[in-house]
């Protein structure tokens, strides 16, 4: 038996949901590219679940399914004030939240197709409530109720803040979260499946999910690169950090990937907005600091941008809080998460592979006393 490191190449299941072939991303066979320029995150979600794209009554339905059931019970948002709120990182406080309201659902076992799909509304509706109230308790604030007649993207930048978002924002964070609703079987959405393969519930698939994604591998680099943004703080120092990064060998937050070798193409639409939304708040320097740091990056190593690098600097332009960039990827990859839930459901054998055995050979027991 041999082990393949990171399992890199292995077909893992067969998903009719999202493929990545010679680089090219598509949902159930839909072009991102197409999906990014014409497609809401709401008829998003319905080709992941049902796998096909809605009527003009489908989506209406979906939609206020969504913001029916986006409200958080008073007694749950409650719980916020219990964590240790000045020291959690919101990631870690909404894969809590995520397992508490598998707690309030009284249908949390029951693995019916109707209530699976309940639970798919209500993690999905409400997983925009407990980002955007935790963000706001924490400090100090009261949460904002949802709108019934915004969409979930207003939505979204609207409980964050309080206030009603400008057009150019909406649409710019419903691009985003179309752009990372789904991945094939990446680190966070494998880890979804092996979690409900052992027909465990769907916010356990959830929970688990979160925090795979939290890791600065996956979803947590768009955080990291602003980071790194940050320190860097102006074009002219971009090459020399990058260098010294390199020289170090040290890994640079938001490039490279398993999949891809020419580029994500998601990237390339980050890129544009990043250079529109900075340009809009009069801070080109995000943007120009970023295609300093592209430029200096690849001209030492083939990797190019992945869906993370330009993110940063798009969410930064909203002005959402940097540790809130990969809650905001969670918001939308729940929708992927679900949809390959679902499929697993429908057709489940247990994910169990085997390890390849390193330590040492047959060894004959030592009581204690003689050791
Ligand atoms: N900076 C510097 N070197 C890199 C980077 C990077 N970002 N990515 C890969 N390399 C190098 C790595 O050091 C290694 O070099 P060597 O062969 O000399 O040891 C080689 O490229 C292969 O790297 P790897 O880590 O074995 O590749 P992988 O396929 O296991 O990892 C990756 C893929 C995305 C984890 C990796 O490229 C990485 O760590 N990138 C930075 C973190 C990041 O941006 N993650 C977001 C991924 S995309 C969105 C998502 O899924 O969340």
């Amino acid at each position: 038996m041999t082990s393949t490191r990171g399992l890199e190449g292995v077909v893992a299941t067969q998903s009719s949901i999202s493929s990545i072939i010679d680089d090219t991303l598509t949902y159930v066979g839909y072009n991102i590219d197409e999906l990014a320029d014409n497609a809401s995150f709401e008829e998003v979600i319905y080709l992941l679940w049902h796998k096909r794209l809605p009527k003009m009554d489908e989506l209406t339905e979906l939609k206020q399914q969504l913001t029916a059931n986006m409200s958080l019970p008073q007694e749950f948002l409650n719980h916020f004030k219990t964590y240790p709120i000045d020291k959690v990182h919101p990631m870690s406080a909404l894969r809590s939240a995520v397992s508490l309201l598998g707690l309030y659902d009284d249908k949390s076992e029951d693995m019916s197709d109707e209530a699976n799909y309940a639970k798919a509304i209500n993690l999905q509706a409400k997983i925009a409530t407990i980002v955007t109230a935790f963000a706001r308790v924490r400090k100090g604030l009261e949460p904002v109720a949802p709108r019934a007649d915004l969409g979930y993207a207003a939505n979204f930048l609207y409980m964050l803040s309080g206030k009603e978002p400008e057009e150019i924002e909406i649409e710019a964070f419903d691009k985003a979260l179309v752009l990372h609703a789904d991945h094939e079987l990446n680190a966070s959405t494998f880890t979804a499946r092996v979690c409900v393969a052992t027909l465990s519930d769907m916010y356990s698939g959830v929970t688990s999910a979160i925090g795979a994604l939290k890791g600065p591998l996956h979803g947590g680099a768009n955080e990291q690169v602003m980071k790194m943004l940050s320190e860097i703080g102006s074009e002219e120092n971009a090459e020399a950090y990058i260098q010294e990064k390199l020289a170090n060998k040290e890994k640079i937050m938001g490039f490279g990937h398993r999949v891809y070798r020419q580029g994500d193409p998601r990237a390339k639409h980050l890129r544009e907005m990043s250079k529109q939304l900075t340009k809009l708040r009069g801070e080109e320097k995000w943007y120009n600091m970023s295609i300093r740091v592209e430029a200096a990056f690849t001209a030492q190593k083939n990797l190019p941008p992945n869906v993370d690098f330009y993110s940063a600097s798009v969410y930064h332009s909203l002005g959402i809080e940097h540790d809130l960039f990969t809650p905001i990827f969670a918001v939308s990859r729940v929708s992927g998460w679900i949809a390959h839930i679902l499929e697993q459901y429908e057709n489940n054998r247990l994910i169990r592979p085997r390890a390849e055995y390193t330590g040492p050979g047959m060894q004959k027991y030592i009581p204690i006393e003689d050791r």
